[in-house]
C-alpha cells in the first residue's frame, strides 16, 4: 500500500491499527487496563497513565451509567457548583449547549463556594431530542472507559428529568480554536503549535490503536482543550465509534462531523475508518500554520476553504510561506514548516489508503519535539520524508476541486459546530 511517509528513526511509539487494510487488531500493545478510580476521589495523578477498556458494545444505558469512574451528580449540586449558571461563569458555547465554571472538592467532588477547591467544567445540553441524548450518553459511555492524558477527563454527570451535564477537568487555557482564531495580545509560537499537534496526534493515536480502536469523528480546533502548560487534550465524545472489526474495512454510518473537517470520502460515502481522522488531523495542522479557519466566509472566493486554498501551497518549499500565519511574523523554522506542510498534505491525500496512519503522523511530529534539556531537533525534509522525492501527493491525484467534495455535502451548516443527518 502507498504511503506518503517513510522515517528513519524507529518506531517505539504507537503502532497503526491497520484501519484502511482490513482492520488487524493492534498487537496488544495497549494492554492497559481500566483504571477503576475510586467513585468520589478521582484525583488528576491518576492521568498520568492511560487505560482502555476492550469497550464491550452495546452497553445498555445502565450499565454506561454506573461506571465506577464517574459519579452521578444531581441537578441541585450543578446549579451550586455554578451559582445557578451564571453568566460570569460561562467559558464556552458550542452547538449542543453551554460550557460553565464550576467549583468542587477536589476529593469528595461535594460542591463548593467559588474561588474554592477544584475547579470543573460544566457542559449544560440545550434540551434535546433522541439524538442529543444519544451523543450526551456516547460521551459518557467513551469518557467513562478512556483515559489517557491527552484526553480530557471526564469527572461525572447528572442525568435528571430532561437535564443533561457533563462535568469536566477544567482545562484553564481553552481551546485551540480560541488561541488561533480570536484576536489577542499573544499568537501561539512555532513551538507551543507543535506541542500542540503533537499532544492531539498522541490523543488520537490511543483510540486508534487501542485493541478496540475508536475513531474519533470529530477533531477540529475547538475540541482540542489545552491545559495551563498547553498540552492538548481531546474533548467531545459524541460523534465516536468504535472502528471496523474482522474483515470490514470501515463502518458504515450516517455522516456526521464539521464543515471543513470532515474526509471526503466519509462525507460522499458514510464509509468511517481511522484515516477519517487523519484527514481532519491534516486540516487542523494546516490551521496551525496558517491561522486561518477550516472554513471562513469572511473570506473571498477560494479562500473560504481552507483545504482548497492552501493545498497548491502545501508542497512547494519556496511557496510554503505563503499561507503561513503572519502573526508568527517569520518565527519558524522554514524547513521544519514545509516538513509539516508536506505532512498536512500527506493527511489531506484524497486517497484515503495513501494518508498515514496517525502513528507515523506522530512519530514526524515528535522531531520537532522539545527535549527536556530545551534543545530543539530541527528534521531535515530527507530525514522525515525519505523514500520519496517531495512530490504533492495532489500530482498523482486529481484535484479535489475539480469535483469540490464541499459543493455534494449532506453535512447542514450550522456555523463549524458538529451537525449530523438523520
Ligand atoms: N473542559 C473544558 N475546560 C475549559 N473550557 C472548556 C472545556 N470544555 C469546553 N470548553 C470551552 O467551551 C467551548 C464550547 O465547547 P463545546 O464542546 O460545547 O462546543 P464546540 O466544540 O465549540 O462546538 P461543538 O458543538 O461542535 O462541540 C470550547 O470551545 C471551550 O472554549
Ligand atoms: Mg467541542
Amino acid at each position: 500500500m502507498g504511503n506518503c511517509l517513510a522515517f528513519t528513526a524507529e518506531t517505539n511509539g504507537a503502532q497503526g491499527n491497520g484501519a484502511n487494510s482490513g482492520v488487524s487488531k493492534s498487537s496488544g500493545k495497549n494492554n492497559r487496563s481500566l483504571a477503576r478510580s475510586s467513585r468520589t476521589a478521582p484525583s488528576y495523578s491518576e492521568r498520568s497513565t492511560s487505560s482502555f477498556s476492550s469497550l464491550p458494545t452495546p452497553r445498555s444505558e445502565g450499565e454506561i451509567l454506573s461506571s465506577p469512574n464517574l459519579k452521578a451528580f444531581s441537578f441541585n449540586e450543578m446549579r451550586n457548583s455554578t451559582r445557578n449558571f451564571r453568566g460570569e461563569y460561562l467559558i464556552g458555547e458550542g452547538g449542543f449547549g453551554c460550557v460553565f465554571k464550576g467549583w468542587m472538592d477536589e476529593h469528595t467532588l461535594t460542591t463548593s463556594k467559588p474561588g474554592t477547591g477544584m475547579v470543573v467544567a460544566v457542559k449544560k445540553l440545550k434540551p434535546e431530542g433522541f439524538q442529543g441524548h444519544k451523543e450526551w450518553l456516547t460521551e459518557v459511555d467513551y469518557l467513562g472507559q478512556l483515559h489517557h492524558p491527552n484526553l480530557v477527563k471526564l469527572i461525572g454527570y447528572c442525568l435528571e428529568d430532561e437535564n443533561r451535564l457533563l462535568v469536566y477537568e477544567y482545562m484553564p487555557k481553552g481551546s485551540l480554536e480560541n488561541h488561533l482564531f480570536r484576536r489577542g495580545p499573544q499568537p501561539l509560537p512555532w513551538t507551543v503549535r507543535m506541542k500542540v499537534a503533537i499532544g492531539a496526534a498522541r490523543g488520537l493515536c490511543f483510540l486508534h490503536d487501542a485493541d478496540s480502536p475508536v475513531i474519533y469523528r470529530d477533531f477540529k480546533a475547538s475540541n482540542i482543550l489545552l491545559d495551563a502548560d498547553y498540552n492538548a487534550k481531546l474533548s467531545d465524545f459524541g460523534l465516536a465509534k468504535a472502528g471496523p472489526t474482522g474483515d470490514n474495512t470501515h463502518v458504515s454510518t450516517q455522516v456526521m462531523g464539521t464543515h471543513g473537517y470532515a474526509a471526503p470520502e466519509y462525507v460522499a460515502t458514510g464509509r468511517l475508518t481511522a484515516k477519517s481522522d487523519v484527514y481532519s488531523f491534516g486540516v487542523v495542522l494546516l490551521e496551525l500554520l496558517s491561522g486561518r479557519r477550516a472554513l471562513d466566509s469572511t473570506k473571498i472566493g477560494v479562500e473560504q476553504n481552507l483545504v482548497e486554498w492552501a493545498k497548491p501551497y502545501l508542497g512547494d518549499k519556496r511557496k510554503v510561506f505563503r499561507i503561513m500565519d503572519t502573526k508568527l511574523e517569520g518565527q519558524y523554522p522554514q524547513k521544519g514548516a514545509h516538513a509539516v506542510a508536506t505532512l498536512a498534505l500527506c493527511c489531506l491525500n484524497l486517497d484515503r489508503k495513501i494518508r498515514p496512519k496517525m502513528s507515523e503522523v506522530l512519530k514526524m511530529l515528535e522531531q520537532f519535539e522539545i527535549p527536556k534539556d530545551g534543545a530543539q531537533q530541527s528534521p531535515t525534509e530527507q530525514q522525515v520524508f525519505r523514500g520519496q522525492t517531495m512530490k504533492s501527493p495532489l500530482r498523482q491525484v486529481p484535484s479535489p476541486m475539480k469535483a469540490s467534495p464541499y459543493a455534494l455535502s449532506p453535512l447542514p451548516s450550522h456555523q463549524g459546530h458538529s451537525v449530523q443527518v438523520y
